[in-house]
């Protein structure tokens, strides 16, 4: 890849993960990739902000960027970390080892990180205060905290002639950008679908526990005036900002309910007879024109189910007992629901069990704290009977009929 040109001096460096096997933060699945930008402000000092993820040559990639702007490692002025986790900062090591000047601008609370991570001593770095301007030629640099937006060391840096957002995490997606389409004006409406959904599961599966911090960083934000948005990852934001940060402002705001009128059911089945209900508990929830999305625990990704259920407000579980408790891949998904902070949705659970039931003790057991509202179950031993069948559905109609009056 090369640099690109975003106005003035200004560049985007940047690489794409494309193994479609890698794991980001070694858990979430990323078939369609994603880029990590670092951005460049070449000038009488040369300052570079963020840096990328020590791994696949990528160093080396972006070395060779700089170098088309006839720039080495050592020509490097300020160096600016708007956030310490490795795949901006892994980098950061090596770096410092071939540049020996450069100042690192960050947080207070990243200098310990510099050192743990990066091995960098603490009197490389210039802790910034929140607001802080540096004046480097044609440029202007303000640094603001922005803790936990994603670690709670996490910084933006905003370029206030040209009112340039560096927004590091904040307003990322998954997804490879392409050279050809770095800025939001070069999409396609399909492209611009594309990131929509790929920045949904990013949100859920890496900023979502912390949607408070997000919406606390977007008021503290909201007085600036913003025309590029550049994040860490995903395309830049030229055209209209304004799409990316209300896409983030509703995904935070799904954290204090109601989020969308949609159903994510998630199923799991031993024999199949909590299989054998499935189609039935879809139509009656499509018979209410409700979108349900529908995965199954093993088999569908956490990072695929999380997407779902941070956007619905309803929640359906189809699992069996297992051993007196919830079958346990879907426990799994469970706590992984409650570690991300899913709350404030509408709940229904169903499923069988052998010998005795268990699973729905369990269940609410696990949920109590999880501001879940548990409208109902339906268990049934064995195989489902006809009866079964009608008393699910008038269930799951009246779960229907209580979501549609939670969302209006
Ligand atoms: Fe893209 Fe929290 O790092």
């Amino acid at each position: 890849m090369k640099f690109q040109k975003i106005v003035d001096d200004i560049y985007r460096l940047a690489v794409n993960i494309e193994d479609e096997n890698y794991l980001f933060e070694g858990i979430w699945p990323i078939p369609h990739g994603i880029s990590i930008n670092a951005y460049l402000i070449k000038g009488e000092k040369n300052v570079l902000i963020d840096l990328t993820q020590d791994i696949m040559g990528f160093p080396k990639a972006i070395t060779g960027q700089m170098e088309g702007l006839s720039l080495a490692v050592e020509d490097i002025d300020i160096i600016v970390v708007n956030h310490m986790e490795p795949d901006h900062a892994g980098w950061l090591r090596e770096f410092c080892k071939k540049n020996t000047k450069g100042l690192i601008y960050c947080t207070k609370k990243a200098v310990p990180l510099l050192e743990a991570f990066g091995r960098v001593p603490a009197d490389r770095a210039v802790a910034i205060t929140d607001g802080m301007t540096l004046e480097v030629g044609e440029y202007e640099l303000q640094f603001f905290e922005t803790p936990n937006i994603h670690w709670p060391e996490t910084m933006m840096t905003y370029e206030t002639k040209r009112k340039i957002l560096f927004a590091c995490d904040a307003f990322g997606s998954y997804g490879k950008v392409t050279e050809d389409a770095i800025f939001d004006d070069q999409l396609s409406e399909e492209k611009h679908a594309f990131f929509e959904n790929e920045a949904l599961r990013y949100y859920a599966n890496i900023v979502a526990a912390f949607s408070g911090a997000v919406l606390k960083g977007l008021t503290k934000l909201s007085g600036l005036d913003v025309k590029i948005i550049c994040p860490s990852h995903g395309i830049i934001w030229r055209e209209n900002p304004g799409v990316i940060i209300d896409h983030y402002k509703r995904y935070a705001e799904y954290s204090k309910g109601p989020a969308e009128r949609e159903i994510t059911l998630v199923w799991s089945s031993m024999y199949g007879s909590t299989k054998s209900m499935l189609n039935l508990v879809v139509e009656t929830i499509r018979k209410h024109k409700i979108p349900v999305h529908v995965y199954q625990a093993p088999g569908d990704d956490i990072g695929y189910i999380l997407a779902g259920a941070w956007k619905s407000a309803g929640l359906i579980f189809g699992m069996p007992t297992y051993e007196y408790k919830v079958f346990p891949p879907m426990s799994h998904v469970i706590d992984e629901l409650l570690v991300k902070k899913v709350t404030n949705k509408k709940v229904f659970r169903f499923g069988s069990y052998g010998w005795v039931g268990g699973a729905q003790r369990d269940f609410e057991s696990k949920i109590e704290k999880s501001g879940w509202d548990l409208l109902g179950f339906y268990e049934w031993q064995g195989a489902p009977t006809r009866e079964d069948e009608q008393a699910l559905v008038q269930k799951i109609d009246a779960f229907c009929e209580e979501l549609i009056k939670f969302t209006e």
